[in-house]
């Protein structure tokens, strides 16, 4: 039987993202009740992480605990991985001895050549070009808090990066719209988004972006492993903060989400972020949740 990884939210139909939330709400009221569910016992989860991580690593390391499976940390400083063993032989080696292998790495195309020579299903904890785990998070978030999110306006102010390709998929799919804003010279890379994707516009404006959205999400100006451009970007997002007269622009009942960790008084304000519209604390507590979910699917298929 082919193995099923999750690199990129498009390795899903919309029937298995359906599936998956609906046994993360499950999941979710066990936690919630103190009901242990252990469904994963004596399963083994190996994370690797070529990138810093407070949320990725402790949602996946707990819930693969609370699943009653063990994780197991590396990183590229203390694996062979940092002194340039191929990322094919890791992956030949991890998958023998584990069920499932969580990676946060550089280009997807490490990933994808990972993923290659694994023989146990492989998750995208973060890539240059996409961030599945986060924005599955965030869409469970607002089913929570709005129902569903078709038909519905996601706002993008700020970077082309990893979480707008993966929202940008996530529209495809879910069927929903994404209104873009990004600096001049930080456009959307059109190599990274289906040629068919009719789901989003572009706005020289950020305001303009925000107009009638149902949810407004940014993040970070500089994303990991470019830090270099740091300078450069503060200069050029200069107005691409999401302050409260931007949300203003929105609808009155609109979320606001940030993946984290955020830069307050950058790319938002203290008083959106720390705000009665922000819901990014339940969005972060969701990474738990949803990853469970997907760890449970992702081994032992539909139950
Ligand atoms: N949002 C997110 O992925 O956070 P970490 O970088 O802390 O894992
Ligand atoms: N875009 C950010 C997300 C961090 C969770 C980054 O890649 O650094």
């Amino acid at each position: 039987m082919a193995i099923k990884h999750f690199l990129q939210l498009s390795d899903f139909t919309l029937d298995e993202f359906e599936y998956v939330i609906e046994r993360a709400h499950l999941i979710k009221r066990k936690f919630k009740q103190y009901e242990p569910y252990h469904p994963l016992m004596d399963r083994t989860l190996v994370m690797v992480f070529e990138k810093n991580s407070t949320r990725t690593r402790l949602s996946f390391e707990a819930g693969m605990h609370q699943l009653g499976g063990a994780a197991i940390y590396l990183n590229t400083r203390d694996s062979q991985l940092g002194r340039g063993e191929p990322v094919e032989d890791a992956g030949q080696v991890m998958s023998r001895m584990c069920d499932i292998i969580m990676v946060r790495t550089f280009g997807q195309d490490i990933i994808e050549r990972f993923a290659a020579y694994s023989r146990v299903p492989v998750i995208n904890g973060l890539t240059n070009e996409h961030h599945p785990c986060q924005i599955l998070a965030d869409i469970f978030t607002f089913i929570e808090h709005r129902g569903a999110i078709a038909g519905k306006t996601v706002a993008w102010i700020g970077d082309a990066n990893n979480m707008l390709y993966s929202w940008l998929q996530a529209a495809q799919i879910f069927c929903f719209h994404v209104n873009v804003s990004t600096p001049k010279g930080y456009d959307i890379n059109p190599a990274l988004v289906a040629a068919d994707n009719t789901h989003y516009t572009l706005f020289a404006n950020p305001a303009d972006a925000c107009n009638g959205a149902h949810l407004v999400n940014t993040d970070v100006w500089t994303s990991m492993g470019y830090e270099e451009e740091n300078a450069a970007r503060v200069k050029a997002f200069d107005g691409w903060i999401v302050d409260s007269a931007k949300m203003a622009r929105a609808r009155p009942d609109a979320l606001f989400m940030h993946c984290l960790p955020a830069h307050r008084g950058e790319e938002v304000a203290a008083d959106v972020i720390d705000g009665p519209q922000s819901v990014v604390w339940d969005e972060a507590e969701n990474r738990l949740h949803v990853q469970k979910a997907l760890l449970e699917y992702l081994v032992l298929g539909r139950l």
